[in-house]
């Protein structure tokens, strides 16, 4: 990337009122979690339809709660990393909203205050019929777990075919449409509705930028896409912000 493109970039996030980033699976690559379609993603070793729908939770109760302890393990001893810590950073400074697509629950580790989980959470663990709902982070003696009111307990995470938590969805939406500068960061933006978010950006006249060591489906979309990592990119830029 160009010196003048960067100082350009700087230069738009002093103007910019409200600074919003969606992230993806990406951004915690370098904290340990691995992405999902990447070269090493999780999709290319489990079957996402056996193990992250409502039907395959139903289906085999005991495979998916095994799946998701063994996320849960990794997620909770996993650390934020540069990219999630830079992002807060930056709330000292500008309006940030931290739009994600993760469940690992590390921008807010790192101290990001704004962060709207629009595919929920995998610390938080909730029934599948009365309205418990609590975060835990011990791991479970007994799958699947039994809520005390007799059914069993499920991560609060959203699979594919459930719709998104629509308070969570509608102030996604609303942020998007009302930011000055978007920054889309370590997802391959291949599932909706999240992927429509930089277009709603976009039509409301912000610029976006998009942060990832590959080339993604939507790159040309952008405004700008920044070919590195986001625990290098993102540090870098907040860094030129500051000085
Ligand atoms: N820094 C930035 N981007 C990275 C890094 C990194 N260190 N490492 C990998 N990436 C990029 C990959 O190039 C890829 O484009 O992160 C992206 C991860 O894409 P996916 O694995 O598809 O993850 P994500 O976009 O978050 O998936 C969206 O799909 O499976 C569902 O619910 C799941 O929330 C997830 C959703």
């Amino acid at each position: 990337m160009s010196s003048d493109m960067f100082k350009s970039i700087v230069d738009r996030l002093h103007q910019a009122e409200k600074i919003v980033f969606v992230t993806g699976a990406g951004i915690s690559q370098e904290s340990g979690i691995p992405t999902f379609r990447g070269k090493d993603g999780l999709w290319r070793k489990y079957d996402a339809m056996k193990l992250a729908t409502i039907d395959a939770f139903y289906e085999d109760p005991k495979l998916v709660w095994e799946w998701y302890e063994e996320r849960r393990r990794n997620v909770l001893e996993a650390k934020p990393n540069a990219g999630h810590l830079a992002i807060a950073e930056l709330e000292k400074f500008k309006s940030v909203y931290v739009l994600t697509q993760n469940v690992d629950g590390l921008h807010q580790r790192a101290g990001s205050t704004k962060v709207y989980e629009l595919h929920g959470s995998i610390i938080t663990i909730r029934c599948t019929r009365c309205n418990f709902k609590d975060s835990i982070t011990s791991s479970f003696s007994h799958l699947p777990p039994a809520c005390k009111c007799g059914s069993i307990l499920r991560p609060d995470v959203v699979w594919f075919g459930e719709s998104l938590p629509q308070d969570v969805w509608h102030t996604s939406m609303q942020q998007a449409i009302s930011c000055d500068v978007m920054i889309v960061v370590g997802t391959s933006l291949a599932v909706s509705p999240a992927n429509l978010l930089p277009a709603y950006a976009k039509q409301n006249g912000a610029i976006v930028i998009e942060i990832n060591p590959e080339e993604t489906l939507t790159s040309t979309n952008m405004d700008l896409s920044i070919r590195s990592s986001a625990a290098r990119a993102i540090p870098e830029l907040v860094a030129a912000f500051q000085r």
